[in-house]
């Protein structure tokens, strides 16, 4: 298949009225969309089509029982797509809507279930990206739309990534340049007795229980980590995520004892002949000496921080290192969903320096 790739300038939208016609007919007519929105690059199709929804797997190599999102347009659409809408989402759609929240739902009979691989639940978001809102709403469909990378790929938030990913696999790709958050969205399983954050993200649980009073985190984010014994509700948890071809090591601990680890791990690894890539932040960039270093960014910028991470760990990739290391950063607020992605990248594996 050959990939169109259609760029989008943000600021302007009303001149791209072609290009936005042409991506909302392919999604009617069943075909797959890349596009940017807040958070990652989606790669969309049609969300109640089946045929369309198998499509997004294969083309991602996704495995079938990992449900999509459905991306709407419009606050009434989740009457259709859900059978039931708790009071608690409806405050939190008031609060976050458009925005990067996914809340799933008991789904209603229209949603098959190509698309919720195979649960009785579906997860919903409306997105505020122009781009992202202007093609769901041209198209006059739902979309369906997991991240526009490869299985196990770190998550595209940028064009690029989604041109190295699934090209020759799509039919268009959406140029609207970097994204704004660079982490997927926050999910919040409505359906539990209590709202259950199901994957971290830029709305964070101390903003949900300002709305809410209460929130609680899965078992499975907490413990950093899937054993056999707990059950993943939100089917991806348990698959390999976000990984750069060469592994990935967490340096975690104080700044002096931080730095004089990556020094010692990586004067090792170089002693062997291997490659070695540091990702740091910026008042340390100066101090490490490895084959590639990047920086994240201001140390305390979490918002940088997220802005730049999955674009880093491909950039891993693009150096062809043979090992990593990475800083480590707290879990409060956004650092929750950083380390929530930085350990699956490392496959929790954390050096702690003392
Ligand atoms: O920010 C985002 O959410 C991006 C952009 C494109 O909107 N999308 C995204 O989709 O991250 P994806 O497919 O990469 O991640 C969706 C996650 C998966 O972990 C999936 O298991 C979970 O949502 N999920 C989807 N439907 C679910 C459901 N009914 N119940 C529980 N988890 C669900
Ligand atoms: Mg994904």
């Amino acid at each position: 298949m050959e990939t169109k790739v259609l760029k989008i300038a943000l600021d302007n939208l009303s001149q791209y009225e072609e290009e936005l016609e042409l991506a909302a007919a392919c999604i009617r007519e069943g075909g797959l969309v890349a596009f940017p929105t807040e958070t990652v690059y989606g790669l969309g199709g049609d969300g109640l089509l089946k045929e369309a929804s198998k499509k997004i797997y294969a083309a991602k190599g996704r495995p079938s029982d990992n449900p999509l999102i459905i991306h709407i347009s419009d606050f009434d659409d989740v009457y259709k797509l859900a059978s039931e809408v708790p009071d608690n989402a409806k405050k939190l759609m008031k609060a976050f809507w458009p925005g990067p929240v996914t809340l799933i739902f008991k789904k209603s009979d229209i949603v098959p279930y190509e698309t919720t691989g195979g649960l009785d639940t579906v997860a919903i978001r409306f997105p505020i990206h122009p781009i992202a809102r202007e093609l769901i709403r041209r198209s006059g469909r739902y979309i369906a739309a997991p991240s526009a990378n490869r299985s196990g790929r770190p998550s595209p938030t940028r064009a690029e990534h989604v041109v190295e990913d699934l090209s020759g696999n799509v039919d268009v790709i959406i140029d609207g340049g970097a994204v704004d958050i660079g982490l997927e969205s926050t999910i919040i399983d409505m359906t539990a007795d209590v709202p259950t954050i199901l994957r971290p993200g830029f709305v964070t649980d101390d903003m949900i229980r300002e709305v809410l009073g209460n929130v609680i985190y899965d078992p499975a984010i907490l413990a950093k980590g899937i054993d056999e014994h707990m059950v993943a509700k939100a089917p991806g948890m348990k698959y390999k995520h976000y990984a750069p071809k060469a592994p990935l090591t967490i340096i975690e601990g104080d700044s002096e004892e931080v730095l004089s680890s990556f020094d010692r791990m990586i004067k090792d690894d170089r002693s062997k002949g291997l490659k070695v890539g540091a990702i740091v932040t910026d008042n340390i960039i100066d101090k490490i000496d490895a084959d590639s270093v990047i920086s994240l960014g201001d140390r305390d910028d979490y918002k940088a921080v997220s802005h730049n991470l999955f674009a880093s760990l491909r950039q891993m990739d693009t150096d062809g290192v043979d090992v990593i290391y990475s800083v480590s950063f707290s879990d409060k607020a956004l650092g929750m969903a950083i380390m929530n992605r930085l350990l699956k990248a490392a496959g929790y594996k954390v050096h702690h320096s003392s």
